[in-house]
């Protein structure tokens, strides 16, 4: 279990994030302990997309503040939120769908030059995603969708994260790769990985996860162990397709 006496490795407090006039994130607090995966559920809308862009430096925050690591990184550019450790495996994705599999799997290397590393991580990943190495030299528009996500996080892998951000990874996929999905980020954690994870399988995702927060409308309504949600009439009611 993690330490919750130390301090976290993020934290949002009040963070909010706006498209425009559109406030999307309404003043949200968060936190992640090291070695935790903790999950954010709710409906199409409610904000996740947002609030793992904005942790990862794609979108601005408009107010608030983004901790991690016990420093203040709200200004930091994404690149080098990488740098520190930050990775995000955004949703659709963003698999580069004309390069190979490995031109994919070395892009997530490239705020490195330590090619021994490197190496030995492309290796781990190999043993961890036997499916991306099978497809190696393919050209990676040609993977199912259950493989390209695999190559996403193995891609994010090779920045070697401390706090992989992992948004809807079993989106549209066969009952076989959620799985196969959720197996790999176990074992991502048990490998000391801090993980925050947005899924629509709240089911699975509440299943897995130590904590979670559930986001409606741009605020987190309710938040407890991954437990506690589970057996939670009104969660199981909104979220796990149960009639109140
Ligand atoms: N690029 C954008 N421009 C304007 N509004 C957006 C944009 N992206 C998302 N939104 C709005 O922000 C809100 C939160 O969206 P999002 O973070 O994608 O939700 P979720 O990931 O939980 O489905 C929604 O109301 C959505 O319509
Ligand atoms: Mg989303």
């Amino acid at each position: 279990m993690p330490d919750h006496t130390t301090s976290p490795l993020l934290r949002l407090s009040n963070l909010r994030v706006s498209y425009g006039q559109i406030e999307a994130v309404k003043g949200i607090d968060l936190e992640l302990h090291s070695g935790e995966l903790v999950s954010l559920i709710g409906a199409n809308g409610a904000g996740k997309t947002t609030t793992l862009n904005a942790i990862a430096g794609i979108l601005p925050i408009a107010e608030g503040e983004l901790l991690y690591a016990g420093e203040r990184i709200n200004s930091v550019p994404p690149h080098l939120r990488v740098v520190r450790g930050l990775a995000l495996v955004p949703e659709g994705r963003g698999i580069f769908t004309r390069l190979t599999v490995e031109e994919n799997l070395r892009m997530g290397a490239y705020i490195r030059s330590d090619k021994a590393g490197i190496e030995a991580d492309m290796q781990h990943v190999f043993e961890m995603l036997p499916r991306v190495k099978e497809r190696l030299h393919q050209v990676a528009g040609t993977l199912s969708g259950g493989e390209q996500q695999m190559l996403a996080i193995g891609r994010a892998l090779l920045s070697r994260p401390k706090l992989l951000l992992l948004d809807e990874p079993s989106m549209g996929l066969a009952p076989l790769f959620v799985e196969k999905i959720f197996e790999v980020v176990q074992s991502v954690v048990r490998e000391g990985v801090t993980v925050l994870l947005v899924e629509q399988n709240a089911n699975l995702a509440l299943k897995f996860s130590q904590r979670a927060y559930v986001m409606d409308g741009g605020l987190i309504t309710l938040s407890g162990t991954g437990e506690a949600l589970l057996h939670d009439p009104k969660v199981r009611s909104a979220y796990l397709g149960e009639a109140a």
